[in-house]
């Protein structure tokens, strides 16, 4: 049965736009609006191509001899060249040449560029200020993916709120390029740190908060800091994991996986997003009419503007897709893409192409028609300082903002295994040694994107530990290696301590740099030098706690893997070292559940539980002949998405239909009863409810999550927790890409993960 293309997008996404920014939700209208047209009759063709440009904008503190750059611009920097520089710049803002400026270091830089704007040009038309604004400012919430494993847009939802208060107070910023919607299923890829995981659902309810947070309930707020989508579309499914590459998925494909989080964030408000470095299906995605204008645009209903991601428009050179940089302009702006950052090529080339009419004036006119209504809709044209104030960029970030931070990394964090209830520790009576690269480490708390500096330096876990240790002498810390080296002696150093001690922590993963942008790797292992300091610290007999440092899904390996228990700690931030502290010793139970899968071994990627079924399906821990495995292993994932546990034991009772029939029409009331057995400890469960379609016309996942929730149980406590399923639930895209649902038979699961638990089945019934 076909239902309605929106339906299906919102139900895949299964997103509460009430729940999330009702003042901001909706979509940009375009309807004309009488001060916008009469600012684009009034404009030149240079005007115009001046608002489709956006540039680094100038520190006037370059000129100072002193000065420490944070963006090396150029090579031979001299105060007499920064003179220059700004005033170049300057003199092409008074001309009406650029229209956004990216990342400013200071208040004073955004102060100096919007006063020449708006006092100095002829048409006084305002500047857009973004950044990269990911996850922090001031203060450094936790990296996306480890927020994601939380399970809780919510808390998303608050901290991106923290970090627009603090972006737009302290820089004077309209617009993030945040948040990145990318589903990411191969783990070499290392921008999967960016996103929200592997899942469609999850990515879409953590799109829509994000967005929500980032704009607040009205975009009247002060603090209200423009969402910029990205990166559309499909980025995150780069051919190998490998960044910059294309990708070679169907249609279909990228309507059903890659899309409802984009639509999610449009549907919570978002009225801008970014143009993908990567091709689709052979057109790079920043020169795709297909993609920028018949799908985004027609299919989804986007009426704001595209952001080329870093000089996008460029690279289309290349691709060997544009003969050259007029080409690439004319190609970039015809395709749907309005705002070209850094490359300066629009305002370079698009008015000779205008006049030598190799470019129908009106796509200039409808770029800049969608540029002017979003610093509307940013109140610029109200008020061009409503963001900017010498004196809000001085006050500190809200206390509030630490406590967000503790709260947001505590509930970030998965624990994978604690074998023997080995965790929590007690906090007095034990020598703990504590060993690897990042026991003390202060450069790698942040994650990759972290472009400014904090107002504080981030806690590293050493000083956690030593926060909540009562016997500070029961603490022996000891390196051990580099990250990706041994160091001299550091292997027998730590043998020692580990010896001396009741139990060892190890603190072992991946720098900053080895995940973000252009981090791909071909082995998602913990580095050498580590796993070798961890067998050699194993082989004590010591137990060990493994806490890892990480900006993906690892492939555990050894005396990693091993552990008796294991932590996965991500980038948390500000709050790392008391945040793990509070987990290691017991203040607050683990709640995060994976928002990837954790594979047995690199080999296995792109590895994710949504996979489609197969003619000869993996047996389970098998590795029988001419079924769907690697030779040396099994296909099983050492932890499955949604895997987390927490120090209650909780238990799943039966999943359990209100009925054995759905009506095309009707619902259907999928339950399970949770039970919490411990006597001491709470305990916060995601529970996860999962579908498989039997028999379809086209071949389903063996499983996918329609819904979860996150529910709270008391020591010694149950609840049932009740899904209400409906046909919308149960759809997929037909090649055609119309959402259609098959009446037939279906499997249904409330598990704590997508390899757990038993299913029921009901029948979909209906003409
Ligand atoms: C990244 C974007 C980012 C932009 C601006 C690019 O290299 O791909 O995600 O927003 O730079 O810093």
């Amino acid at each position: 049965m076909p239902i309605s293309r929106r339906n299906f997008l919102l139900t895949s996404a299964i997103v509460s736009v009430a729940a999330y920014g009702k003042a901001t939700s909706g979509r940009l209208g375009l309807e004309k609006d009488p001060f916008i047209e009469d600012l684009i009759v009034r404009m030149t063709l240079e005007e115009k191509a001046g608002q489709l440009h956006m540039e680094n904008v100038l520190t006037p503190r370059m000129i100072q001899p002193n000065f420490q750059k944070i963006n090396p611009f150029t090579p031979n920097f001299t105060p007499e060249v920064a003179e220059g520089l700004l005033n170049d710049q300057l003199a092409r803002i008074r001309a009406g040449a650029i229209g956004f400026m990216t990342s400013p270091e200071d208040i004073d830089s955004t102060i100096l560029a919007q006063k020449t704007a708006v006092e100095e040009t002829r048409l006084k038309i305002p500047l857009l200020f973004g950044a990269d604004i990911i996850h922090g400012h001031q203060t450094v919430f936790p990296v996306p993916i480890a927020e994601a494993a939380s399970f809780e847009p919510e808390l998303a939802r608050q901290t991106a709120r923290a970090c627009a208060l603090e972006a737009t107070s302290n820089l004077g910023l309209d617009m993030t390029y945040a948040p990145m919607v990318d589903i990411a299923r191969d783990q070499r890829w290392g921008r999967v740190v960016e996103g929200a995981g592997e899942d469609v659902l999850l990515g879409a309810r953590f799109a829509a908060a994000r967005v929500s947070g980032f704009q607040g309930e009205s975009r009247d707020d002060l603090h209200s800091l423009l969402a910029c989508v990205k990166h559309f579309a499909a980025y995150g499914a780069a051919e190998s994991g490998l960044d910059y590459a294309g990708t070679a998925i169907s249609e279909r494909v990228l309507a059903e996986v890659y899309l409802p989080p984009f639509s999610a964030a449009f549907d919570a408000g978002a009225i801008v997003t970014m143009a993908a470095f990567n091709t689709i299906d052979g057109e790079p995605s920043t020169g795709s009419h297909h993609l920028l204008t018949e799908i985004l645009r027609g299919q989804l209903g986007f009426s704001g503007a595209v952001l080329s991601d870093f000089q996008s428009e460029l690279e289309l050179i290349k691709h060997g897709f544009a003969a050259d940089e007029k080409d690439a302009a004319r190609l970039a702006l015809s395709a749907g893409c309005d705002i070209g950052m850094a490359s300066g090529i629009f305002p370079r080339y698009v008015p000779e192409l205008v006049r030598a009419g190799q470019l129908d004036e009106s796509v200039l006119d409808q770029a800049v028609r969608r540029i002017l209504l979003v610093k509307r809709e940013a109140g610029l044209f109200d008020d061009p300082f409503r963001r900017i104030s010498e004196q809000r960029a001085r006050s500190p970030a809200p206390s509030s903002h630490r406590k967000l931070a503790r709260e947001a990394a505590t509930k970030s964090v998965v624990m994978l295994k604690n074998d023997d209830n080995l965790l929590p520790l007690p906090s007095s009576g034990k020598r703990i040694a504590l060993i690897g690269p990042f026991a003390a480490d202060q450069e790698n708390l942040d994650g990759p994107w972290s472009p400014f500096v904090p107002e504080r330096p981030s806690v590293p876990l050493v000083d956690g530990i030593r926060g909540i240790m009562q016997e500070r002498a029961n603490l022996n810390v000891v390196k051990g290696c580099d990250i990706e080296a041994s160091i001299a002696g550091g292997i027998d150093e730590a043998v020692n301590a580990a010896r001396e001690a009741d139990v060892v922590i190890l603190a072992l993963g991946e720098s900053t740099d080895m995940s973000g942008e252009s981090a791909s790797r071909t082995e998602i292992t913990v580095p050498p030098a580590q796993q070798d300091l961890a067998e050699a610290v194993s082989a004590t007999g010591k137990p060990v706690v493994v806490v890892l440092r990480n900006g993906r899904a690892l492939a555990l390996d050894g005396a990693v893997r091993d552990a008796q228990a294991i932590l996965v700690g991500w980038f948390l931030g500000t709050e790392t070292g008391p945040a793990l502290a509070d987990l290691i010793f017991g203040k607050v139970s683990p709640s995060g559940r994976l928002p990837m899968t954790f594979p047995l071994a690199s080999g296995q990627q792109p590895f994710y539980y949504a996979r489609e079924s197969s003619g000869r399906p993996p047996q389970g821990d098998s590795t029988t002949k001419f079924t769907s495995h690697f030779l040396d292993i099994p296909q099983v994932p050492l932890y499955a998405f949604g895997h987390g546990l927490g120090y209650a034991e909780v238990e799943y009772g039966p999943t359990q239909c209100n009925a054995s029939n759905l009506n095309l029409a009707g619902s259907l009331d999928v339950s399970a009863t949770i039970t919490n057995q411990s006597r001491r400890w709470s305990a916060e469960e995601v529970v996860q409810l999962y579908i498989h379609d039997r028999v379809a016309s086209l071949v389903q996942p063996v499983r996918k999550m329609v819904d979860f929730k996150k529910i709270k149980l008391a020591p010694g406590k149950s609840e049932t927790v009740t899904f209400t399923l409906t046909a919308a639930n149960l759809s997929f895209l037909k090649r055609d890409l119309q959402p259609t649902v098959e009446p037939g038979e279906f499997d249904v699961w409330i598990a704590p993960s997508a390899e757990k638990g038993t299913p029921t089945t009901f029948n979909l019934i209906g003409a």
